[in-house]
Parts: C-alpha cells; structure tokens; sequence
C-alpha cells in the first residue's frame, strides 16, 4: 500500500535519480510536471521553466518566478494543455527538493497522481485528433455547468470531489467522453449550443450515483453477474443510471434532455440494468453516448501505447461488436473524426 511517507520519499528519490543522471555542464533540469502535481504548496522554492528547440539552439522561457505563488490548478492547466516537463536551474534544485520533503501530499490523490496511464496528455489528444478548438468549446462549457450548479447541493459536491482528483481515472473518462462528443457533434445536424450543454451535464453527472472507479467500469450483465460484490452494491450498479437521472431530475437548472440521456445511458429505457440488445428508439445523441463511452472505456486500457494503429484495432472490435445499423453508423462517424477520414 502507497502512504503519504513511501510516497514523499519514493518522489525524492527519483528526484535526485534525476539529478543525478543529468549532463554535469546543463545548468538546467528537467523535471516532469507530474511531480508538481503531486505536492500542495503555494512556492516551489524554484524557477520553473520552459523549453524552446530553436534552430539557433535551445532557449528556455520563464513560465513560474519562484516568488510567485501558484496553485495546482493552475499547473494542472498547462499538463491538460500537453506540457509533460518543465525545466529547474540546477543551482535551485536543492530548494525544491527542500520544499518537496516538507510539504504535504493531497489527501486521496497519491495513488492515482502516481499513475503515468490515467492521465490526459498530449500524446492522447492528439491520437484522437482532439485540437484545442474542441478542448477550448469544453473547457468553456464545463466553466458554463459549473456556474449553473452552483455551490451546495448533490452537484456541485460531485463535480468538486472529481475536479480535485482531476488525474483520476473517472476525471479521465468523462473529459475524454465530453471531448470525442463535442468532437463528433459537427456531423450532424442536430449540434446546437443547447446539445452541447445537455451532453457536457449528461457527460460528467451521468454515473453520479456511482461512487467507486470499480463499479464504472462495468457495463453489461455478464460483468455484473461475475464481480464478487455485496447483493446491495449489485443492486447500486444496477439501479444507477435511473438514480443518478433521479438525482439529476431534483436540480432545477439541467439542461433539457440530459436527465433522460443519463437515464438511457446504458441501453435500457428504465435506467434500470444493462443490455446488449438496444431498444429501437432510443435517440441518436442515446446512441453516440453509449458508443463513444464504449470506445473511452476501452481506449483508457490502453496502458500508455495510445498509437493509431490502437485505435484502428480498437475501432475493428467495435464493430464486431455492434449490429444495429444506428450503432454502426454512429461508430462510422466516430471512427472518421479520430482517424481524420473524413
Ligand atoms: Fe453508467
């Protein structure tokens, strides 16, 4: 088991690895931003820097004045934007390395925030063919929800407990799903910025009543049949998608149609179990849901390798899977808007 202590001195240790394997006559370190992410502390004791390759040679760009306080959001901002390194002058690491022995650990995050594959990163992004016009459209209407839940009630506690374990697997799963939805949206007729709201509610609330990464993840009776749980956790994986429409229906600000897209978000109408047998008129924003969902869950067991040749493969096993003509036709369009065959 990971404890804070193991933690901090696992995080040293590979720190001074990092030092130590440097070149002796580079003034300049560099460090992966992860490390940072790790930490609460408003100074880092340390210049942060960024690297420009110029064909005159390499020069580095003062992102973070040491004297500056900043939080881990704001450095969040930049790993979501694709930084994975930033660079410390040599002379001041051991002030960081001070800093990092002293500070304190985010309380729940440790295990997750040590975990290289369940991250969003550039590399992801960019074998999906998400380009910052889409992240930007999210990004803003994510900062729209947020103002529309706001603060102390079912909602907002969810959506704060997600975004404070923002490299958590399920942060994961419901950006990248938000992302490949906006990103398919384009093809059809029916985008609208009220879709784009109703999707971004329905994206993040949709397994609100779910409250372990475990239960997420499964999604088919077989699944639920076979997983060694209590017969009330059964019941809770069973029943969610009609309790978290439930949950969604109480709050008076939800854009229309989101509560029923989390209630059909598994196939079934009543919200009520799984099925591989999908009804016939569920709507085509239920269909591309289930889809892109389908296609997250698989690509985030990826394990780091996120090549196209991936996700071609991942593609060819959808469509084995799916047999009705909307769901091949969704997973069409899905596969031409990552793979750029368009
Ligand atoms: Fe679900």
């Amino acid at each position: 088991m990971i404890t804070e202590e193991s933690e901090k001195q696992a995080c040293v240790e590979s720190l001074k690895s990092i030092q130590e394997n440097a070149l002796s006559d580079d003034p300049y370190l560099a460090v992966p931003l992860n490390y940072f992410l790790k930490i609460k502390v408003k100074t880092y004791g340390c210049d942060i820097f960024i690297k420009l390759n110029k064909t005159s040679g390499a020069q580095y760009i003062k992102l973070l004045p040491k004297e500056e306080c900043f939080t881990r959001d704001d450095l969040k901002r930049y790993f979501v934007s694709g930084l994975e390194q930033v660079f410390i002058l040599r002379a001041q690491f051991p002030n960081f390395l001070e800093k990092f022995e002293e500070i304190e650990i985010p309380e729940k995050t440790s295990e997750v925030l040590f975990s290289e594959s369940l991250k969003i990163n550039r590399k992801q992004l960019d074998v999906l063919n998400i380009d910052e016009m889409v992240v930007k459209m999210v990004e803003e209407s994510v900062a729209q929800m947020m103002k529309n839940v706001g603060q102390k009630n079912a909602l907002a506690v969810f959506i704060k407990k997600l975004q404070e374990e923002s490299l958590s697997y399920n942060y994961s799963r419901v950006y990248l799903i938000t992302l490949l939805m906006f990103k398919v949206l384009d093809a059809y007729d029916w985008n609208s910025i009220s879709i784009r709201k109703t999707i971004t509610f329905a994206c993040f609330f949709h397994d609100i009543s779910l409250n372990s990464d475990e239960f997420i993840k499964i999604k088919s009776k077989t699944q639920l049949e076979k997983v060694e749980l209590s017969k009330e956790e059964k019941d809770q994986i069973y029943n969610h998608a009609a309790k978290s429409a439930e949950i969604l229906d109480k709050f008076p600000r939800v854009p229309m149609g989101a509560s029923t897209l989390v209630r059909e978000h598994h196939g079934v109408k009543s919200g009520q179990g799984f099925t591989e047998n999908y009804p016939a008129n569920l709507s085509p924003l239920t269909v591309m849901f289930i889809v892109v969902e389908d296609f997250v869950g698989e690509f985030l067991d990826f394990n780091q390798d996120f090549s196209k040749s991936k996700v071609e493969q991942l593609f060819d096993n959808l469509e084995q899977k799916y047999s009705k003509s909307v769901f091949c036709q969704a997973l069409t369009v899905l596969r031409l808007r990552i793979l750029q065959q368009e």
